[in-house]
């Protein structure tokens, strides 16, 4: 074989093992050996689809509509586009919204449009690991704000977050844009109206962008006001925002790699068009399937949310604080489909490697005479691989098992850390 000329891009280079599915191939290993890995380190719907979503796509079986399967329209459907108008309760025009593949393609088209390689977008961290990296591998940056957990990592308020940013500029760094996850991702923590405006006004004072993630936007219990409920209330601050949603946690359909982006800016959206222009469209039966279902009554997000993440919650937070006599510090979350929990009440000083030796070295024989462990996030992923004061001890438990096998989990969790710590 001949040696290649090119090399692969520093940018690409540098970039650390993913928080989530770095330990993927292990876990592949361990199943093969007929160990039981349960998997709480990503956040998968695995229960039915929508209902909604299931309905539509027998009906156009049935009706022999996918026969043929062709590239739709790169902006997405008409349905798609009128039913994502819809979601946002008209708040936005079907001509304001752009059909993506999942959220995470639509923050890869926003960072490239909003920041041009070298500037930077403000991060609450901890925060979604895919921000980090679609910035080191576009050669763009982020600018850390890390949040407290003293004061339950809330956001900071205006002369704050003021007084960080002018900081920033003295070091030679002007953000250009800031990333709100709302409900957040990993911490649980949904910002308050007050929060919220309080960015989007600064925001505004600084003349950044600001991106709005609302992967687990009505995942909360109902009665709270969500993201664009409050833009909605306050349309000054639509001009420089721009949001994003999916039905991959509110429909239960992470697998469909289906979401939307919506802006005011014509300009933005004609970018972002051009950018999904190149890749076609966004796949042709998820569309089908879940246009009716995202402008259906989003009471039934919130519904799932009480009826189904709550306990889980729950049952976390008081198996953790029953095994340990109440030593472990977990973020109560007001919405989202995790917890996010200080290991160091078990001993752990660093999550990453006892997140690794759970998945490849850990196991505690069940009934069934197999070996089980469990698995979970280590936090460092969510902050910058780059800040040597991110906390290390912090880990996501993902909500995606019933309560029942979630106080078992966390029985292996505790046992987990004490085998670790007395290794
Ligand atoms: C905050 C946040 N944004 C975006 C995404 C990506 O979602 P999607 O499946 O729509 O790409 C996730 C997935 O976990 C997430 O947690």
């Amino acid at each position: 074989m001949s040696p290649i000329n090119g090399g692969i891009a520093p940018e690409v280079l540098g970039l650390p093992p993913n928080p989530i599915r770095g330990i993927e191939p292990i876990i592949a290993q361990r199943r093969q050996r007929g160990d039981i890995v349960h998997t709480l380190h990503i956040g998968n719907r695995t229960e039915d689809v929508d209902p909604c979503a299931a309905g539509a796509l027998a009906h156009a079986f049935f009706r022999g509509e996918l026969a043929t399967l062709p590239y739709v329209q790169s902006a997405g459907t008409p349905e798609m586009r009128a039913a994502a108008s819809q979601y946002f309760k008209g708040m936005y025009r079907p001509e304001e919204i752009v059909v993506t593949a999942g959220s995470s393609e639509a923050m890869l088209y926003y960072t490239m449009i909003s920041q041009a390689p070298g500037e930077a977008n403000i991060v609450f961290a901890p925060g979604y690991p895919n921000y980090f990296t679609y910035a080191q591998a576009t050669g763009r940056r982020v600018a850390s704000i890390n949040r407290n957990p003293d004061n339950g990592f809330r956001y900071p308020n205006p002369a704050d977050l003021h007084r960080r940013l002018d900081l920033m500029q003295e070091q030679g760094e002007s953000p250009v844009s800031m990333t709100i996850i709302a409900p957040d991702n990993p911490t649980g923590v949904v910002p308050t109206e007050a929060e919220l405006l309080g960015l989007l006004q600064v925001a505004r004072e600084r003349g950044m962008w600001v991106f709005g993630d609302l992967a687990y936007n009505h995942l909360t219990k109902s009665g709270g006001k969500t993201m664009d409920q409050i833009l909605r209330e306050h349309p000054e601050f639509l001009d420089n925002t721009v949001l994003t949603a999916s039905v991959s946690k509110e429909f239960r359909g992470c697998g469909a790699r289906l979401g939307w982006i919506a802006s005011k800016s014509p300009q933005f959206v004609n970018y972002f068009t051009q950018l999904a222009a190149a890749r076609g469209s966004v796949n042709t039966i998820s569309q089908r399937m879940f246009a009716q279902a995202i402008g259906q009554d989003l009471e039934v997000v919130h519904n799932d949310y009480e009826a189904n993440i709550v306990p889980r919650a729950r049952a976390v937070i008081d198996t953790l604080n029953d095994l340990t006599g109440g030593g472990v510090r977990v973020v109560e979350p007001e919405g989202g489909i995790y917890c996010w929990v200080d290991l160091k009440g078990l001993g752990v000083e660093d999550a990453a490697q006892f997140t690794g030796f759970m998945a490849q070295k850990f196991g505690e024989k069940g009934e069934d005479g197999k070996l089980h462990t469990v698995t979970v996030a280590p936090g460092s992923g969510f902050y910058s691989a780059q800040d040597p004061d991110a906390p290390r001890t912090w880990a996501r438990v993902a909500l995606t098992e019933e309560p029942q096998e979630l106080i078992r989990d966390m029985g292996l969790l505790v046992k987990g850390a004490q085998a670790f710590t007395n290794s």
